[in-house]
Order: structure tokens, then sequence, then C-alpha cells
């Protein structure tokens, strides 16, 4: 288990689960890295931490760089316990190192980590910095990207931000950078994640991309997956497109599932109908894949029709799992329509119309079909 230099005196000290499936209910079909960062300079700094049981991986990893309690600094970005999992630890072995995290994240540490309830805390915000001789690394708090404790920082003489969940990828590979797995690669697992994690925050990746606007960067090192060199400027761009609620205009998804095929007759119906529009419609057969590879498609769609047959008077549970996961995620300004067959009550339409209207969608006229017959 040895680090990878990343840069003079930077080290990548993390972990890659290979065998992650799910993510606090979002699904991870390649996996994801929690990624540790270790800076050399006259005081040692460890930047965030992995999650628990990668501990000892991690260890070995600073151990093939430097003895453990050589680290003077441990700086947590982020409470969530798959940046944070092995701090405790870290804290019990490096006894005389100082953590540094900002105010939410000392309620968060202390709350979650008994280890960590007596032990001083270094809380900072943003502009703060410290200096670990020759180098200065500064803070910016970013709240709710991805937690209210949030935060980046920014090491200035190398121009590397340790931006934490902003700009991460789940994906485990053998590869740390992002020209190693290329664009295409990258946008993608970028794009999955902004839609499952980060979308409820657009104002607050806004701020963030404000606040680090006026920063040069050669690398951006985030907590999930490979680290920005090369697509620097393309990741930071679909950031501002998505937090500014971008849509691809052409876009549609059809999101249903059928008890005997009526409902997707129509959702293939209303596909071919967008055809003629000059839409380009995607079906998600929500009965055969997860909400959150669901969620990945629907992003950038202008238009989200959701179909469902009427299941015990309600809608079918997989339709009504998407629904509740698409108004927490809260993707804003789409064009919604909600459709579905029916045997002799159809409630599921209005069910769905109700769901997608409450989110402030502009809606197209619902369509219902009785046994295989829509009605005018
Ligand atoms: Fe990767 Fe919000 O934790």
């Amino acid at each position: 288990m040895e680090a990878v230099k990343i840069k003079e005196n930077i080290y990548w000290v993390g972990a890659i689960d290979y065998d992650v499936r799910i993510f606090h209910g979002y699904e991870t079909p390649q996996g994801t890295t929690y990624n540790a960062y270790l800076i050399l300079d006259e005081q040692v700094t460890l930047i965030d931490t992995v999650k628990a049981p990668f501990t000892n991986e991690m260890i070995k990893r600073i151990e093939s760089v430097i003895p453990l309690d050589k680290i003077d600094n441990l700086i947590s970005n982020h409470v969530e316990p798959d940046h944070s999992g092995a701090l405790s630890e870290l804290a019990l072995r490096c006894l005389n190192a100082k953590i540094y995290t900002s105010p939410n994240g000392q309620k968060g540490l202390k709350a979650y980590y008994r280890a960590l309830q007596g032990r001083p805390m270094e809380v900072v915000k943003t502009g703060d910095s410290i200096s670990t001789g020759s180098y200065s690394l500064q803070f910016v708090l970013m709240p709710m990207v991805h937690w209210p404790d949030s935060m980046a920082t920014y090491l200035v003489e190398e121009k590397v931000l340790f931006s934490n969940d902003a700009f991460g990828q789940h994906l485990a590979c053998p590869e740390r950078y992002d020209d190693e797995i290329g664009l295409e690669r990258l946008l993608e697992r970028a794009g999955d994640y902004y839609a499952n994690i980060v979308l409820p925050f657009g104002i607050q990746v806004n701020k963030l991309i404000g606040d680090i606007s006026g920063l040069t960067f050669e690398m951006i090192c985030p907590s999930h997956g490979v680290i920005l060199r090369q697509y620097i400027a393309e990741v930071a761009e679909k950031y501002a497109f998505w937090a500014g609620d971008g849509v691809q205009e052409d876009k549609a998804v059809i999101a249903y599932d059928t008890m005997w095929g009526a409902t997707r007759l129509m959702a293939e119906k209303i596909a071919a109908e967008l055809k003629e529009e000059g839409i380009k419609a995607e079906l998600l057969n929500l009965g055969r894949m997860h909400v959150s590879e669901a969620m990945k498609h629907t992003l950038e769609a202008k238009y989200i029709f959701i179909g469902s047959s009427t299941l015990n008077r309600g809608v079918m549970h997989t339709v009504a799992a998407f629904l509740s996961y698409l108004k927490g995620l809260n993707p804003k300004k789409r064009i919604g329509m909600a459709f579905g067959a029916y045997g002799w009550s159809g409630e599921s339409v209005g069910i769905i119309e109700e769901a997608l209207t409450s989110m402030g969608y502009e809606m197209r006229p619902a369509r219902k079909a009785q046994w295989w017959v829509e009605e005018e």
C-alpha cells in the first residue's frame, strides 16, 4: 500500500472501494474512492481521512512516506463518515496534532466521535489560513456542498484546491487523474455525482464558484474519484451550468413503470410524438433501474414526464420512490407531464400530476388510458 505522489511534497493516501454499491441510498455501480492527501512541509498536514473500514489502508499509505506520529495538522473538510471515519483513530495516534475544521465541523465531529469530544479543535472560516512552514493553507467554507460543515482547503503556493465533495465522482479505478480516464468518462461520473448528491444545492455551488473565482488551479483534488489537472475548466463549466439549472432544451426523460404494458405503450407513443417536435426522449423503466440511475439521466432534461399504472388506488412503488427522490433533489424549471393506464379507478395520474405541480413545473396536459385506450 504505497502513497501516490501527485506533486512535489503532496501525496494521495486515500483508499479505493471497488465493492461499494450503495452510498446512503445512492447506487454506486462503479464503486468509489475516499481521497485523503498528505502535505509535507516543516509541519506535516493530512487533509481528510477515509471511511472507517479503510483506516489501516490509509495509515499504511501514510507510513510509506512518513511515520504516522509526524503529522502536525489534521484538516477535516467534512464530517460525513466517508471522510472522517478514520479521524478519531488518527487523533488518538497523533496526540499532538491540531485538528482544523469549520464551526459546524467541530459540532459534528464531537457528536459523531466520542474520542474527539474532549479534543481541542481549531475552528476556521473563509479567509482564515495557516502556515505550515513554506506553505499556506487557506480555508473556504462551502456550507451544503454537501453538508452544513463542508469546507475546502487551498494550498496557495502549489495552486491546489482540496475540494472535498465538490467536483467529485463516485468511481473506483486504478487511475488517479482525469486525463487518464478521459473527458467523456469524467463528465459522466461527475454528472451522476452532481445529480444525486449536489443538485439541491445550486445556490451554494454558485457561491462556492464565486468564492474561488479569484484563485488559480493547477489541480483540484476532490474527496471522491480522480484528481482534476487537465479538465478543470470543463468540470467547472459543467458545475456552473448545472448549478444554474441548465438543461438541454431538446431533451426529455419519460420515466415510468407498468403492470401489463399499457403505460409503457403510452411512454413509447409520447416519445414518438416528442420526436416530431424535435425533442429527444429517453425512456426510463423505473422497474428496471435504481432511482439514482434514473436521476443521472434526468439531470439535463428539460422535460420530465412520469407515468404509472394505477395499482391499489395509487402509483407503483417504483414510481413513488422516484417521485420522492426527485422531489428531494429538486431539479427546477422543468416541464412536466403525468400519464398512465388504469383498469377501473385511475388515481395514479392525479398523484403524479400533483407531485410535479408542487415542484413548480409547467405542466403539459395529463394523459390517461383505460385498459389500452387513451382518453381524449
Ligand atoms: Fe463524500 Fe458528503 O461525503
